[in-house]
């Protein structure tokens, strides 16, 4: 703790944070601890799990999470812990069950948690060996779960996130791809370049084809009118269209942004040649309707297009070290080879990932360095990065 303390006090706002906040694995367990096990996570789709018995799990740190579907439709999360000698329950990333038998003695779960049947065991009552569960909440296809007995308020988040994104009905939707990446990087490293477009001129030709590098909260650069006025006359034609668009971005130094942003002339989509690349998701007449960006500290961030939707999801597996999912979801009734193909839907976001991992990981390299110091950080181009940075202290030293 103290050596989070002289950490904090090194601090200089407008700066990037000093090195140990990237480095000191003790550093990384505080903020397993004081976010990533209080915080709301995104932890993948409903359209995964929309069938009783279809489960996902998901690591966090040393935890791990069963999501689950109840046989009545209700969605829960278990810690994946056996309440016999604390095996992990489901070993698999995911999987269809009628109950949750653990793999080492048998004990046999019902899909809410509650111990059913174990073998052997006298002068016993299953009642008292229940699975422990966490909070879940689903809004408009996405699922998050938070590990804290006392999860913050997901009502205002659920109230901004809902009218915007359930237009792409993305409960109707399936995954039809899921990229995983091991980037040698510290997770914070990986949500502060998503937070930034100055280096998407620099290192993002295929994003860049369709986006501009605006929107992005704080960014009051001078000149840029030509975005502005693109972006006003889009909210006005997609709010004829009932698609209520509306920024909501951090309020009150909240965890959640949503905010529709339109796309370069002659893009319908994140795709390389503007056109769609799978069948419309949004049932409306103009298909114009330029791009949903959704951004949930600390693990996400996704781009729900007019064909597609694209998420990903940010897992800390060490200072060093973190995992990311990204996933491609387009209508349940699109068929592959007829209606879409993957690599056409992928091939803007494959691109992207694959360069910002490599920034990343050169950007991580360089913070390791005995040469780094705290940089200065553009007051337009990277206030999102203070924000993030800010939003980052208050949780840890908040504790
Ligand atoms: Fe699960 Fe023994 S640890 S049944
Ligand atoms: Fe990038």
């Amino acid at each position: 703790m103290n050596s989070m303390t002289a950490l904090v006090d090194s601090y200089t706002p407008g700066m990037t944070l000093p090195q140990g906040f990237y480095t000191d694995q003790t550093i990384f367990e505080t903020e397993m601890q004081a976010i990533f096990c209080t915080q709301w996570l995104f932890a993948g789709h409903s359209c995964d799990v929309a069938q009783p018995g279809q489960y996902f799990t998901l690591p966090i740190g040393r935890e791990s999470v069963i999501v689950i579907r109840d046989r009545d439709g209700t969605l829960r999360a278990h810690f994946n812990v056996c309440r016999h000698r604390g095996s992990k329950l489901a070993w698999h990333d995911r999987g269809w069950v009628k109950t949750l038998v653990c793999p080492y003695h048998g004990w046999v779960y019902q899909l809410d948690g509650t111990l059913q049947a174990a073998r052997f065991m006298e002068d016993f009552t299953c009642d008292e060996y229940p699975l422990v569960s966490a909070a879940i909440r689903e809004v408009a296809g996405l699922i998050f779960v938070c590990l804290s007995p006392q999860p913050p308020d997901f009502v205002m988040p659920a109230a901004a996130i809902a009218p915007q994104l359930l237009p792409h009905q993305l409960e109707q939707a399936k995954v039809i791809v899921r990229d995983r990446y091991r980037v040698h990087a510290n997770w914070k490293t990986i949500l502060e370049n998503n937070r930034e477009c100055y280096h998407c001129q620099v290192a993002h030709p295929e994003f860049m084809l369709a986006n501009y590098d605006a929107g992005l909260p704080g960014d009051d650069r001078n000149g840029n009118t030509r975005f502005q006025q693109t972006r006003a006359a889009a909210y006005q034609r997609w709010q004829t269209l009932g698609l209520s668009p509306h920024e909501v971005s951090f309020p009150n130094g909240s965890w959640f942004r949503i905010t529709r942003l339109p796309l370069r002339d002659g893009f319908l989509t994140e795709s390389l040649h503007g056109r769609l690349t799978a069948p419309p998701m949004v049932d409306v007449p103009d298909l114009d309707v330029g791009s949903l960006r959704l951004v949930g500290m600390p693990n996400f961030w996704g781009h729900a297009n007019v064909d597609y939707t694209m998420t990903t999801q940010v897992i800390p597996i060490s200072a060093h070290e973190t995992q990311i999912d990204v996933a491609f979801l387009v209508r349940q009734d699109a068929v592959e080879g007829i209606d879409y193909a993957v690599d056409d839907v992928a091939a803007v976001w494959r691109a992207t990932s694959a360069q910002d991992w490599q920034i990343c990981e050169h950007n991580y390299a360089g913070i390791c360095s005995s040469a780094y110091r705290p940089g200065r950080l553009s007051a337009s181009m990277e206030a999102s990065v203070t924000e993030f940075i800010n939003w980052y202290l208050r949780q840890m030293t908040d504790r």
